[in-house]
């Protein structure tokens, strides 16, 4: 069984066998990933790109096979179009910094959407504090669908780079980015996807799509935290000035001045997350393995049997009713703080998120502080999701 590669999920809290539902937060690690890090630090301990003897050329070759791997997950047209980074955050602040910060002027504007994580709100922020341009936001309605109305006047000759969350980590909506991607292309503006949330639940081809970014984030991908990468279409790529200075990044330093490296190495400087890299690449096989078909029809089912599942908690309310929406729930119950309810579910074994989620303005637009989030993953199942909505009736009745 599938559940069964993730020993994770085998933990008891409280003496309760563990309902792990706070994985947009960050997944479980199938046994695939936790071997290749341990493989690694066991059997290829050395640095890469930088030595002749045979445990860092092997090192190389498995970090590099797993630049491989993502391309292959993502589709990418080559793995040198993969930049390894630490996340969705780094991938997010070396666009802004490396590629759009040369193109703007005061008064010229970035379009984001209300649906956005803070890593992709504050980095355009502190772009336009640099620049003095202005951030735009696509709005969303009571459904947490993005409302496209006005796009035509969001995108204009101002607009000079777009940035958009594939799937909402508090709401679950899934954003309709191939249009998004063809409105930027359209008024010639170049766009980022960003795809923490979609790459551990739907299917991404960067080619289908045609966006001119995307960047995951590793431990949200059943992968190993502090990894990711950032696909970049070549041509921008060859373009860009790197991000950091330092060893690796070079084929020339003087005192002088310095010949920067090929691309991807001139945007990866230093000694990288290694094993990081290599437990990312096991992740995206084992992805490819399972197969995206079946983690998207996993998804449909758990998100059909939840939200039915949650009507029984009178006094619930979702936040976030999204028709094309991934199994993420957030809620709130009349009368009872969120905090309070996931400290208390918590002590049957259930864990889930609390609070706002790193998307402050999402909840000002609902008018609440935060909510309860529970998150879903492929393997989570619908007996979990009884001892959560059993869990829910038990905090309610406390505060009866
Ligand atoms: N972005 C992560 C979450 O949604 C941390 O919980």
């Amino acid at each position: 069984m599938l559940r069964d590669q993730f020993p994770g999920l085998n933990n008891q809290v409280h003496g309760k066998p563990l309902v792990y539902l706070d994985n947009a937060a960050t997944a479980q690690r199938p046994l695939a990933v936790l071997d290749a890090v341990n493989g690694y630090y066991l059997h290829h301990n050395a640095n890469i790109h930088r030595g002749v003897h045979a445990m860092s050329e092997s090192a190389t070759e498995l970090y590099e096979q797993a630049r491989g791997s993502l391309a292959r997950l993502i589709n990418a047209p080559s793995p040198k179009d993969l930049i390894f980074v630490r996340g969705c955050t780094e991938g997010v602040n070396l666009v802004a910094q490396t590629f759009v910060r040369s193109r703007l002027k005061a008064g010229d504007e970035i379009l984001i959407s209300h649906l956005e994580h803070h890593s992709n709100i504050v980095p355009w922020q502190i772009l336009c504090e640099q620049t003095g341009a202005v951030l735009k936001v696509i709005p969303m309605n009571e459904q947490g669908e993005l409302v496209l109305d006005d796009l035509d006047r969001l995108l204009n000759a101002r607009t000079k780079f777009m940035s958009v969350v594939h799937i909402s980590n508090s709401l679950g909506t899934i954003n309709p980015v191939k249009k998004l991607i063809k409105a930027a292309h359209d008024q010639g503006v170049p766009i980022l996807v960003d795809g923490a949330q979609a790459a551990p639940h739907i299917k991404v081809d960067v080619q289908d799509l045609d966006c001119d970014f995307y960047t995951v984030s590793g431990h949200k991908m059943y992968g190993p935290t502090g990894s990711g990468v950032l696909y970049g279409k070549a041509e921008h790529l060859n373009a860009m000035p790197p991000y950091q200075g330092g060893g690796e990044m070079i084929s020339k330093v003087t005192f002088e001045s310095t010949v920067y490296n090929a691309v991807p190495a001139k945007f990866e400087a230093g000694t990288p997350n290694i094993a990081g890299g290599i437990g990312l690449g096991a992740a995206a096989e084992f992805m490819l393995s399972v197969g995206l078909e079946r983690i998207e029809q996993r998804d449909h089912e758990l998100r059909i049997y939840t939200e039915q599942a949650l009507q029984q908690v009178d006094g619930l309310r979702i936040i976030g009713t999204a028709a094309q929406k991934s199994p993420v729930f957030s809620f709130v119950i009349d009368g009872v703080h969120a905090h309070d309810i996931g400290t208390i579910i918590d002590h049957y074994g259930v864990a889930v998120r609390t609070g706002h989620h790193c998307t402050m303005p999402i909840f000002q637009f609902f008018g609440l502080a935060g909510s309860c989030r529970a998150s879903l993953a492929f393997y989570n199942t619908e007996q979990e999701v009884d001892v959560l909505v059993e869990s829910l009736l038990k905090a309610k009745a406390m505060f009866a």
